[in-house]
């Protein structure tokens, strides 16, 4: 094709080409090298569309813009033999990518020093201890149900996980054949990205039932009923949208599949009722909270974990406000706008939304723990968000530099989200100052397993977001690895071991209150913790870093769409690779996953007596005022 062709030269081009009975044959006959089942694709009038889709994106790579030297996808996949090679604007802002980092990072030291944001001894009321001996209210005895789902829910999202790593390797195969029959590919990994953002959402929304309460002071009338209701009907949207999606890929939704079925955005697979009814969900928890929450904040006290409190619901209020972006797009929506929104969702919640929560709650429960004051807890937590913010939002356009848009994307998203490094270096020095204070209070501290976890979150921000997200953010090496298993590499890291890890230590923190303590065990928590740890540093440095470099090298060398052949997956170091990461997933999944799974369902028959009723003040109780 020329690379200047008029929008209605496509059309002949079209019908010269292909693309369309290649197509057509993979999706209806199969094709098991590349792990297409038979009937991928059921109605021929579809085939012939998704036929047309993959030719518009080669049109859109390699046909020039009208008003500029550059292809609509800024000249982006690499291929030096159709002249895809980096801009000249991919160059520059790849320099003021660093730039950026570099000052940011120097005004960052400075303010840090200056300010001495990170110093000072740090002691407040060990609240925590005597949570430990609280009996519960209703609201809080049903939480934790929640987070039994919770455990099932992460089960089948790592078991499905090690599905489609198999998959990888030995494509449309599994031990029992019967499996890989029923479960295709998108299957799988649809349902390992939803159950995902399932599990981790369930265990911020349970931990929030619980934390009420305390926080309030009260347990409000009703309360366990409107939490037993939420429980229902968060059961109901899980499993509607789970079912939903294969029957979507199946195609048996018909012209429901984009209501009901699968709408296909990745993360956001979801049909679009159960994701109406997951915001408004979302919404029913917010106010939920709130209501303990709200009597506390009515006393109108003028002390910092006033302000930490409000940090907090603020931080849970912009989750499920954002959550509701996703909704900005519709069926027919052309695939640049949609994915707009789609990363205005996806990016900022985890770049921006969640390291606000995160800090957020880190910041609460050291409070809560004992472990730092309010005022230095709420100092971090705003400098932290503060830097977060300027860099994220912004940030989101390093999603959108071959996207199809404008290429000023180029510009602010190398130059904004290579700041996004810089708050996260900060975390890992107070993830050491949190580890001190473990060793000060000894082996016995009862929240210790929790607060690890806590460390390792701040550990995987560091490494997995900020060094393995900075690896691939440069607009050059983007350019080249786009696509490969070093974003993969990256999002493992930063997804699991950053919010993963903060969601499991929100889990236990809650669930030391809710167990009667003689229950609690040390010993189990300590093979889960190194079984995810070392199951995950295992999985990126071991297997998907090493692969993710010479896919990348393939990429600069041969071309993108080498590195991403079937032919590629069958080179003998990529196949030796992909065989011993069964290590790492098995050690996730068996030593990980697996006893967390036994001692919460050990446990859940020893939860403490509803003691509380509604309406009494929970702080009588616990004997202090917050
Ligand atoms: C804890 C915070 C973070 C989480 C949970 C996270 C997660 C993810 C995930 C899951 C993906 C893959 C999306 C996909 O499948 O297409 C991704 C992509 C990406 N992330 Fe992050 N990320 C975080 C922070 C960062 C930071 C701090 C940076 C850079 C400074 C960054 C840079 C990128 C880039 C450039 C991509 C796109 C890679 C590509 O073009 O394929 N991320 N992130
Ligand atoms: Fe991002």
């Amino acid at each position: 094709m020329p690379r200047s062709c008029p929008t209605g030269a496509i059309a002949s081009w079209w019908s010269g080409s292909s693309v369309s009975s290649v197509w057509e044959k993979t999706f209806r006959d199969g094709e098991k090298g590349h792990g297409f089942l038979p009937n991928t694709v059921k109605i021929a009038e579809e085939r012939r569309e998704a036929a047309w889709f993959f030719f518009w994106t080669a049109w859109v790579a390699s046909t020039k813009r009208l008003d500029a030297e550059v292809t609509y996808t800024n000249t982006w996949p690499a291929d030096r033999t159709v002249g895809n090679v980096p801009t000249t604007d991919t160059y520059i802002w790849t320099l003021g990518g660093v730039l950026a980092l570099l000052i940011v990072l120097g005004a960052f030291v400075f303010c840090v020093h200056y300010f001495g944001i990170w110093y000072g001894p740090a002691k407040g009321v060990p609240l925590a201890e005597k949570l430990i001996d609280m009996p519960l209210t209703p609201s809080q005895f049903k939480a934790a149900k929640f987070f039994l789902v919770v455990v099932v829910l992460f089960l089948l999202q790592t078991s499905f996980g090690g599905l489609l790593a198999h998959y990888t390797i030995h494509p449309a195969h599994f031990y029992v054949q019967l499996v890989a029959d029923l479960i295709p590919y998108s299957w799988a990994k649809s349902w390992h990205l939803q159950l995902a953002i399932f599990w981790i959402a369930t265990t911020w929304v349970a931990s929030a039932i619980y934390l009420a309460p305390i926080l309030g002071g009260v347990e409000p009338k009703g309360q366990g009923f409107l939490v037993q209701l939420l429980f229902g009907a968060i059961l109901i949207v899980a499993l509607g949208s789970l079912a939903g999606e294969v029957a979507g890929i199946y195609g048996w939704m018909g012209d429901w599949w984009f209501w009901l079925g699968r709408q296909g955005w990745e993360f956001l697979e979801l049909g679009r009722i159960w994701q109406i009814l997951l915001f408004a969900g979302l919404i029913a928890w917010l106010l939920i909270v709130y209501r303990p929450i709200s009597n506390h904040l009515k006393l109108g006290h003028k002390d910092e974990f006033n302000g930490l409190m409000t940090y907090y619901v603020l931080s849970a209020v912009l989750v499920v406000f954002f959550f509701g972006f996703g909704l900005l797009y519709e069926k027919g929506t052309p695939l640049t706008v949609a994915d707009y929104w789609r990363w205005f969702v996806v990016h900022i919640w985890v770049e921006s939304i969640f390291e606000f929560f995160g800090v957020a709650v880190i910041s609460l429960l050291l409070v809560v723990m004992g472990l730092a004051s309010a005022r230095g807890a709420l100092i971090v937590a705003y400098f932290t968000a503060a830097i977060v913010f300027l860099s994220g939002i912004i940030g989101t356009a390093h999603h959108y530099f071959w996207y199809g848009g404008p290429s000023y994307w180029l510009a602010l998203g190398s130059v904004f989200s290579s700041m996004e490094p810089v708050p996260l270096f900060g975390l890992v020095v107070r993830g050491l100052m949190e580890y001190r204070s473990i060793r000060k209070e000894g082996k016995e501290f009862p929240y210790r397993w929790p607060l690890l976890f806590l460390i390792a979150s701040s550990f995987w921000n560091f490494l997995g977001a900020g060094v393995f997200g900075f690896l691939i953010n440069l607009p050059l090496v983007n350019y080249y690895e786009h696509g490969t298993y070093l974003t993969m590499n990256h999002g493992h890291a930063a997804l699991f071991g950053t919010y993963g890890m903060l969601s499991i230590a929100l889990l236990l923190f809650s669930w030391r209150g809710l167990v009667e303590k003689e229950y609690w065990n040390y010993g189990i928590l300590k093979v889960s913790f190194w079984g995810f740890n070392i199951g995950l540093a295992l999985l990126t440095l071991g297997t998907l870093f090493p692969v993710g470099v010479m896919q990348a090298w393939t990429s600069f060398q041969d071309g993108l769409w080498v590195a991403r052949s079937a032919e590629f997956f069958t080179r003998p170091h990529v196949v030796v690779l992909g065989t011993i990461r069964i290590v790492p997933d098995l050690t996730i999944i068996l030593v990980g996953v697996a006893p967390m799974f036994y001692f919460l369902f050990k446990t859940y028959r020893h939860l403490k007596p509803t003691e509380i009723k509604e309406g009494e003040s929970v702080w009588e109780r616990l004997g202090v005022q917050l």
